[in-house]
């Protein structure tokens, strides 16, 4: 479907609106594999996902009408396997950038790519690359946003929505042409090259960065301070002055220890 929405170049100029869907993810990359080509930009919108998926093999829940949960199709050939914390890294910031529009500073990125309203989740990014050799032949961007759901069961204790920020509904369609707007500005700017100023971005937007906080890794609890991410995304952490690199499945934020 071709729409006027979305004031950017390509992202979302063809934009799909499913009722009800497994995976807006699932859907797009078995688009994506046929033979027919499917266009740079594609957005993949439900208003229902019954099987939606998160990072590390969790599901994905949300009510139904009340939430983002869409899919974007980018081609970074640009870009190398082992750069694709950059590709991370813009679409966070697309979309902070423009939910800080609406909510404000406290906003923030949970690294890798969660989003964060305070200590809650607001929202999280599922990637999917497909590599050929050393490149990335495609990606499917999966965001999900709790917009304007206003309960939450009591196993998602740590989840908000928009609306429990503003005490009022957002417009869905607007939120993602905005959310669009601000990734393909992000993303245009790492195809230029400007990886430094991206990576500077992405961490004056870091949940809890330079701040003393309690992690737990491999069992033991300690006391440590977020300095940065490596270029192949692992997280820095300073504890008792000594420099520490973890991937996501080595180290737990304690939040609310
Ligand atoms: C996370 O675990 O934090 C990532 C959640 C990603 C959810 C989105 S909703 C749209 C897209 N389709 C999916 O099945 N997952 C992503």
């Amino acid at each position: 479907m071709q729409n006027n929405i979305f004031s950017g170049l390509f992202i979302g100029q063809n934009l799909v609106i499913l009722k009800e869907v497994d995976s807006t993810n699932t859907f797009l990359k078995n688009m994506a594999s046929n033979s027919k080509p499917v266009p740079e930009g594609t957005v993949i919108m439900a208003e229902h996902q019954f099987a939606g998926r998160g990072q590390q093999q969790n599901g994905w829940f949300t009510e139904a009408g009340k939430n983002l949960s869409f899919s974007i199709l980018l081609k970074p050939t640009f870009l190398q396997a082992d750069e694709q914390f950059a590709l991370t890294q813009v679409v966070s910031l697309g979309v902070v950038k423009a939910l800080q529009n609406v909510a404000g500073n406290d906003i923030k990125i949970k690294w890798p790519n969660d989003i964060y309203y305070g200590d809650k989740k607001l929202g999280g990014i599922l990637i999917e690359n497909s590599l050929q050799g050393t490149k990335i032949n495609y990606s499917v961007v999966g965001i999900g946003l709790n917009i304007n759901q206003e309960t939450f069961p009591p196993h998602l204790p740590g989840a908000i929505s928009l609306y429990k920020i503003l005490h009022r509904d957002y417009d869905l369609k607007a939120l993602l042409s905005d959310i669009c707007s601000h990734i393909e500005g992000y993303y245009l700017q790492l195809k230029s090259g400007k990886l430094a100023r991206i990576n500077e971005q992405y961490l004056s937007n870091l949940y809890r960065i330079n701040k003393e906080m309690m992690f737990r890794s491999a069992g033991e609890v300690f006391n440590g301070i977020i300095t940065g991410v490596t270029a192949r995304g692992l997280l820095k952490i300073d504890a008792d002055n000594e420099p520490k690199e973890y991937n996501l499945k080595e180290i737990e934020f304690l939040i609310n220890p």
